[in-house]
């Protein structure tokens, strides 16, 4: 479970990154409509749609990473790493659902809480590469055996 979920963190990141860039093209995508005539609310959802759908799975992937992170047992201090990346998350959505309507704050925190979740999933993921699957504590707790009579 754990080399499972190693794999997985790499394929997080990748996502992560993959939505930042997704932000960028909705913004360049925008910017160019813009400067060929105006900008409606169907433009806008052309150009943003990827993050938008996007955006929602890798906040379903951050469930997950949280659920396999209790499968995987890689120690306490590794699952809260990865809880803690699933709120960062959930907080990255409601960032989304108000952004629009509070720009200066809400809207300018988004972006930069993309930034700590790309950078708690890159510590997470070094972490799991760092130490070496078998020196790390056991998955399974080992059988306790009955008291000696
Ligand atoms: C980890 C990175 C990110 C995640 C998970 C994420 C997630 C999301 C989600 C789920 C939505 C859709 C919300 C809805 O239903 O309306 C959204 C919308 C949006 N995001 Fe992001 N986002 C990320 C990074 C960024 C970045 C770097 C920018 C840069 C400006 C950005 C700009 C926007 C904008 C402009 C919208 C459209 C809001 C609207 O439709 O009113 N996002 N994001």
């Amino acid at each position: 479970m754990r080399a499972f979920f190693r794999w997985w963190l790499v394929v997080m990141l990748a996502a992560v990154v993959l939505q930042i860039a997704f932000a960028g093209y909705g913004a360049f995508s925008t910017a160019d409509k813009v400067s060929n005539g105006t900008v409606d609310e169907q433009s806008f959802e052309d150009s943003f749609g990827l993050h938008i759908g996007f955006g929602y799975l890798v906040i379903l992937g951050g469930l997950l990473t949280f659920i396999f992170a209790l499968a995987a047992r890689p120690g306490r201090s590794r699952v809260l790493h990865a809880l803690g990346i699933f709120v960062l998350l959930i907080v990255q959505l409601l960032l989304a659902w108000t952004g629009a309507a509070v720009p200066g704050v809400f809207g300018a925190l988004h972006p930069l809480n993309a930034f700590l979740i790309l950078g708690a999933v890159a510590a997470l993921t070094v972490r799991m590469w760092k130490e070496p699957v078998e020196t790390m504590a056991p998955e399974v707790a080992p059988a306790t055996s009955p008291p000696a009579t």
